[in-house]
Order: C-alpha cells, then sequence, then structure tokens
C-alpha cells in the first residue's frame, strides 16, 4: 500500500476505527483508558497502536495512557472532520437516496449542498432537506457553490462521463460508489472507492476459511 505525505495508508484506514471507539468511550464518559485497554477492546496490539499514533507525534503518556478526550479530538484533526467541506451527491436512486438520508455528513467534515439527478422526474423532490436539482443545473451550482467533493451513485458510464467535467469544475475528491475506476484515469485526484460487494467477499472469504 502507498503513503500519503509519509504516513502508509493502512495507518490512515485504521483512524476512522479509532475516532468511532474514541468516540464511543466519551459518550459513556470514559476520561481515560490504558494503552492495554485500548487495544483489548479494539482487538490490535498496543504497540500497534503506539506504531501508528506515533506517526503524528505520538499521544500517549507513559503510566497514564490516553486522553480520550483529547485523543478523540487530535485524531479528528488528523483526519480533517473538523474542517466542513461542501460535498454533492449525483444520482439520487435508491442507493443515492439512502446515502443521503442515512450518512451524517455533517459530522464527519462534510456539509451536502446539492443533490443531481438526470432523471427529470425526481427534480423538486426533498431529499434530506435538498431539493434534488437536474444536472442541467449542475454547472451553474458549481460555478456559484464550488463544492470540493462529490458523491457518486450513478452507474460507471454516467461516473467516466461526468469525473472530467466535475474536475474541471473543482471538485477535488471522489465518494465513489460507482464502478467506474476514477483513479486511474485521475491520479492526482483524492478518491475513496466504496464497494458492498467487496466487503460482502471478505466475508464469504472469511466463511470459507473458518468452517
Ligand atoms: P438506481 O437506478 O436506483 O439509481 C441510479 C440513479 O442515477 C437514477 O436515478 C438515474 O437517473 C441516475 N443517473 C444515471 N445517470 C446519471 C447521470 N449521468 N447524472 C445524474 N444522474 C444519473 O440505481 P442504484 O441502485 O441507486 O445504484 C446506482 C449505481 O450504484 C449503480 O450503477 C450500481 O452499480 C452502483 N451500486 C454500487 C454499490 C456499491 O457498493 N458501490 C451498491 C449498489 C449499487
Amino acid at each position: 500500500m502507498g503513503k500519503i505525505e509519509g504516513v502508509s495508508i493502512s495507518v490512515i484506514k485504521r483512524l476512522p476505527r479509532y475516532y468511532r471507539f474514541l468516540g464511543e468511550l466519551k459518550e459513556q464518559g470514559i476520561v481515560r483508558i490504558s494503552s492495554k485497554d485500548l487495544s483489548a477492546r479494539m482487538g490490535l496490539t498496543a504497540s500497534q497502536i503506539r506504531q501508528d499514533l506515533n506517526c503524528f507525534g505520538g499521544f500517549g503518556q507513559q503510566g497514564y495512557g490516553y486522553n480520550i478526550e483529547s485523543l478523540y479530538e487530535e485524531i479528528g484533526k488528523i483526519l480533517g472532520v473538523n474542517k466542513t467541506r461542501n460535498a454533492i451527491l449525483i444520482g439520487a436512486g435508491n442507493l443515492g437516496k439512502a446515502v443521503a438520508l442515512h450518512m451524517s455528513f455533517e459530522a464527519r467534515g462534510f456539509n451536502l449542498i446539492g443533490v443531481f439527478d438526470r432523471n427529470a422526474a425526481l427534480s423538486g423532490q426533498i431529499l434530506r432537506g435538498l431539493p434534488i436539482r437536474h444536472t442541467d443545473g449542475l454547472y451553474d451550482f458549481c460555478k456559484d457553490n464550488s463544492p470540493v467533493v462529490a458523491v457518486l451513485c450513478i452507474p460507471s458510464g454516467a461516473a467516466k462521463e461526468l469525473t472530467p467535467e466535475l474536475v474541471k469544475l473543482g471538485v477535488k475528491g471522489f465518494w465513489n460508489f460507482s464502478h467506474y475506476d476514477i483513479a486511474s484515469d485521475f491520479p492526482n485526484i483524492a478518491v475513496e472507492n466504496v464497494h458492498l460487494s467487496d466487503s460482502l467477499m471478505t466475508l464469504s472469504y472469511k466463511i470459507s476459511n473458518t468452517y
């Protein structure tokens, strides 16, 4: 796996899980946790956690463990979820609707400001408090509102057509549910692919190798 700013992708991929765990502990009113306890809860070794956090300067104190509130905040800052980035969602079909309705964008540093679909029959319907807009208005909307992230819930052919336009309009990152491989055509654009079927196949592997 590669690196971003000298930090390996596998470490970066573990950060959301730390953030989620620490958030849950914070909710429970727990103030601090030993590295041993944190590692046991997370199913990682204490040295793995230390190594991961050392990539960013390290946060534990010998004999004290971790202060949950401050570690949560620091990891939030590293992930950038303390910022607010404007995002648009394209494709308000079954998947797009589910993503729009169930994803807590704001808690993750994103502000969903527009939803687009090329199906005129959907135009004007309200989704998550936003009107579904026709893609004809995408150019003007992006010029006026400068979204930096696009969530793609459209078929791969549509995504392949639309991505160059969105990049030209200033989109810097894609949360990509389509099966179009954005990264191979746009290596300098931030892309996070989500393939639920990959997760299902991983489950299949685990079952195949367990029983
Ligand atoms: P759907 O057919 O319910 O919705 C697709 C929506 O995209 C429609 O409303 C359609 O009008 C719109 N659309 C198509 N081309 C467009 C364009 N150029 N601009 C704007 N809107 C456009 O399909 P569903 O179930 O929502 O799935 C959408 C895509 O996501 C599918 O291609 C599917 O392969 C993919 N998918 C990916 C998953 C994943 O885990 N990554 C899981 C499920 C679906």
